[in-house]
């Protein structure tokens, strides 16, 4: 900022507090949006809030002086008696909905018929979950901010729509007489989170849901409460107007940005339905990572004119339509609450339902994570519960709707019990989880460590499933997992649906497994918090498994990537003597793994990177690239954070890279990472 506006702001005249006051609304103005709308802040905060100090002492002291535009009057604290009616001068109409494809080529067709052309081309957007708003602007200055209420009539809600920073109170540039902004005011997920966890903290009242957040901030009758939420807002639309801003949508959408109001970066254009099926999947698949909830795109034929002459059909134009993804929430009703015991004894909570459907799939089982979160969200058998699936992951129990619950409802018993074994469950330090602490000798322990054991990543035992696993250990063939190598044929066929081929099969697959590599066993063995890649770290570190066994705390620690904990749970594995019978017995039934001297650091060309891969490659397999990555010295791994440096996108990315992208990291895809390994078709 140079200070060429200021140095002509030098106090001699009568006039001086006007020209002052002119001067620091129209900078702080200039700055507040660069900060709230465009993420890019001019000056720092302390800067602003000098500015702002200096304004608001000229104001107190001059009030005749006060502007409508200026950013003090955002502030709230007016106490209004109500909210008076606002009759819309141009109508606030709804959307149509549309849910599958065919929806969308029938829609497009109606168009194309009605017009008379090919090849149209649509606005598309997304369907922003918040509370519709106009806001009228004459000659440039916010004068009336009124909600949609039936569509004709609604309600004068200027002063709480004054307190929504990015919402300009002046437009930038050359204004039209009269404009009224339409769009939708939300509230981001981060404020969302932000208000949540200050209320837990002070014990006030949390919010149940971003979008009720910001229909609720609206009727506050005292605006500095709507301040407090941090609400947002989209501009999607305009109303009356004295003037056309464009001769389309999207012109009149980049003209609202250019006026300073906040435009969805994911706006463009489409033509005909295959292009707007392509933008629903590209903005569904960033659907989780964006900073706000959204239930759907809008398409919107883009010329004006077409508009004009599809016209409208009861209260939706002929000429838009809400394509809708499937709802992230859905309320169902808890059936029961079952015990997990996990490989590591601990024991989860799951929530079993009736079958709903949310998030695009069925879902009828919710974890629950542990039995603090129960009692925090007060769960208790019986009750309607909302249920929560946004983007791919597990479903969650959100809520309870507690105005459904029956009053003869009690509160989940926390078990003491295993369910499996029976014996005292216990729980360590400030840890949330309960644990059964009998290792393999609780059958549920012992089928988990199995599972984990056989898996694709682990030993690799292909066929060996869940049911075989449950009659092996119910029948008590199988006590600790050296003793799949010592099953005899007749023992396997013997089991229930287990015809002689399939058994021949399974056992083909354990032989196959003997013949293994250290980090596999390292994984499948199941040391807690020992995944798959700290395994392969140790494995090339030490090289041998004496040498990891023999190791203590120091030494464990110096390896990268083994922090205390990890090193911790090591130590305690091998102490279990338990645990190194099973590691005996498996070298005893002749499963070896390959050993050797502990490895050289790897340097390549990828040395210090942190590599996240997602999607689908179409010319390697995802172990194959990994494993090639890893020669050059990367180091993988599984989510994207600011220490990944970089994200190969294959076929399909999704979240991950959605989030990569919003955190700038650098993306290649499959050409560039086959390039970079020296694998592409030239080399
Ligand atoms: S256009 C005549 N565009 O969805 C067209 N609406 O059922 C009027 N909404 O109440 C709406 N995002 O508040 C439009 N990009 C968008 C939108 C959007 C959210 C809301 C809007 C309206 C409802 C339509």
């Amino acid at each position: 900022e140079s200070g060429t506006a200021d140095n002509t702001l030098v106090q001699t005249a009568e006039s001086a507090p006007a020209i002052r006051i002119d001067a620091l609304i129209e900078r702080l103005n200039r700055y507040g949006h660069a900060y709230h709308v465009l993420d890019a802040p001019l000056v720092p905060d302390s800067e602003y809030d000098k500015l702002y100090r200096e304004l608001e002492a000229l104001e107190s002291a001059h009030p005749t002086l006060r502007r409508a535009d200026s950013p003090s009057s955002r502030v709230g604290g007016q106490i209004s008696e109500g909210f008076s009616e606002v009759t819309h001068a141009v109508a606030m109409l709804s959307l149509g909905n549309a849910f599958i494809d065919q929806d969308i080529l029938d829609f497009d067709q109606r168009v194309m018929d009605l017009l008379g052309e090919t090849d149209i081309d649509y606005s598309v957007e997304p369907k922003i979950d918040g509370l519709a708003m106009s806001l009228r602007y004459e000659n440039g200055l916010l004068t009336m901010a009124a909600t949609r209420g039936d569509g004709n009539v609604g309600e004068d809600v200027t002063q709480n729509i004054r307190t929504i920073q990015v919402i300009p109170l002046k437009l930038n540039g050359v204004a039209p007489a009269v404009l009224e902004v339409r769009g939708e005011v939300y509230m981001s997920k981060a404020a969302f989170e932000a208000y949540n966890a200050k209320m837990r903290a002070s014990g006030g009242k949390e919010l149940v849901n971003p979008r009720n957040a910001a229909a609720g901030s609206m009727r506050q009758l005292d605006s500095s409460l709507t301040a407090a939420r941090r609400l947002s807002f989209f501009a999607y639309g305009i109303g009356e107007h004295s003037a056309p801003l464009a001769t389309t949508h999207s012109g009149t959408l980049q003209q609202l940005k250019a006026f300073g109001f906040p435009v969805f970066d994911g706006v463009g254009t489409a033509t005909g339905a295959p292009g707007l099926l392509a933008y629903y999947q590209t903005i569904g698949a960033k659907r989780a990572a964006l900073s706000f909830d959204i239930d759907g795109v809008v398409y919107k034929v883009d010329r004006l004119d077409w508009q004009q002459e599809l016209g409208f059909v009861s209260r939706a134009p002929r000429w838009a339509v809400a394509h809708k993804y499937p709802a992230e929430e859905a309320m169902t009703k808890l059936l029961a609450i079952d015990l997990q015991i996990g490989r590591t004894g601990a024991i989860t909570p799951v929530a079993r339902l009736e079958p709903v459907f949310v998030g695009g799939v069925t879902v009828s089982n919710a974890t629950l994570h542990n039995f603090d979160e129960i009692a925090r969200k007060d769960i208790r058998l019986g009750d309607q519960v909302v249920v929560r699936r946004a983007g791919d992951v597990i479903p969650e129990l959100a809520r309870v709707v507690l105005e459904m619950r029956s009053e003869a409802s009690l509160p989940v018993a926390i078990p003491t019990h295993c369910p499996c074994c029976n014996s005292a469950l216990s729980k360590q330090g400030d840890e949330a989880v309960w644990r059964c602490t009998q290792g393999m000798s609780c059958s549920a322990q012992l089928k988990a460590g199995l599972r984990h054991f056989a898996a694709r990543r682990a030993m690799d035992i292909e066929g060996l499933g869940d049911e075989i696993i449950e009659q092996l250990v119910n029948q008590r063939l199988v006590h600790n997992q050296a003793d799949l190598y010592t099953l005899k044929l007749s023992q396997l066929a013997g089991l229930e649906r287990m015809a002689e081929k399939s058994a021949r099969n399974v056992q083909a697959a354990i032989e196959k497994s003997r013949q293994t590599t250290l980090e596999r066993v390292l994984f499948g063995i199941g040391i807690r918090d020992v995944g798959e890649s700290t395994a392969k770290i140790l494995a090339r570190h030490f090289g041998n498994l004496t040498a990891i066994q023999n190791a203590d705390l120091t030494t464990l620690q110096a390896v990268p990537d083994v922090g205390p904990v990890v090193a911790m749970r090591i130590v305690e594995f091998f102490k279990d003597p338990r645990a190194v019978a099973v590691l005996d017995a498996l070298r005893a039934a002749g499963v070896s793994w390959t050993e050797g001297e502990p490895m050289q650091k790897i340097e390549g060309t990828l040395s210090g990177k942190t590599i996240v891969l997602t999607g689908s490659l179409s010319k390697m397999t995802r172990e194959k690239a990994q494993a090639a990555l890893e020669q050059l010295g990367a180091k993988m791994s599984d989510s994207v954070s600011k220490k990944t440096s970089i994200l190969i996108a294959g076929e399909k990315a999704g979240s991950k890279l959605a989030k990569a992208q919003e955190l700038n990291i650098e993306i290649w895809d499959e050409a560039k990472m086959l390039l970079v390994l020296g694998q592409d078709e030239k080399s």
